[in-house]
């Protein structure tokens, strides 16, 4: 049996579709059905079947009503090297309201479903920090925290930073 333990934490700056590891996790919205960002070049690149396993989700009573926000659940990743995607639902940013909670949750979340799927290397984007308007530099401390403090079977969790200026944060 492997022992749970903490990941080892990469940083790369590039394009999440492309990285070879087990799992890739998408910054998704809670119908499931597709969006921009994240979400748009995973559909994109990974082709139909994503979707359509999607839409099959949403049929079932446990995501009926979509999935909701802080959790994650994964299909299989068409045509990407991944073999999953696992789907999270950050928070949209709010300055009212503390919803880092939420945020980390998504990060947790995922690396449950991940242990769920015997994943052993996870590629995570900076969740809620595009369309969603988290600040970058908390929603990449809140990403590290929570990796940090993960206790899970992944070995590997990559943090895939598209811009000069994600891959800073995550990096300072
Ligand atoms: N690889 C890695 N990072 C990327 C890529 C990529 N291919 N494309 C964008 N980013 P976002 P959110 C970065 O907007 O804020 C969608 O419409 C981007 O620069 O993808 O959680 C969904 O359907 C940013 O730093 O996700 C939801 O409706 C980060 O990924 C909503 O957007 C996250 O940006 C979710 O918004």
């Amino acid at each position: 049996m492997t022992r749970m333990a903490k990941p080892n934490i990469t940083l790369v700056q590039g394009d999440i579709t492309e990285q070879d590891v087990d799992a890739v996790v998408n910054a998704a919205n809670s119908s499931l059905l597709g969006g921009g960002g994240v979400d748009g070049a995973i559909h994109r690149k990974g082709g139909p079947e994503i979707l359509a396993e999607c839409r099959v989700l949403r049929r079932s009573p446990e995501y009926g009503k979509g999935l909701p926000t802080g959790q994650a659940v994964a299909t299989t990743a068409g045509w990407l090297p991944a073999t999953w995607v696992i789907h999270t639902v950050g928070p949209v940013w709010s300055r009212s309201e503390d919803r880092s909670g939420l945020l980390a949750s998504c990060y947790r979340e995922s690396l449950r479903v991940a242990d769920g799927l015997g994943a052993r290397s996870v590629a995570f984007p900076a969740v809620s920090t595009g369309v969603y308007g988290w600040p970058l530099d908390d929603g990449a401390r809140i990403a590290l925290e929570t990796v940090r403090q993960a206790d899970t079977e992944v070995e590997e969790v990559r943090f895939v930073l598209f811009d000069d200026r994600s891959y800073a944060a995550f990096a300072s």
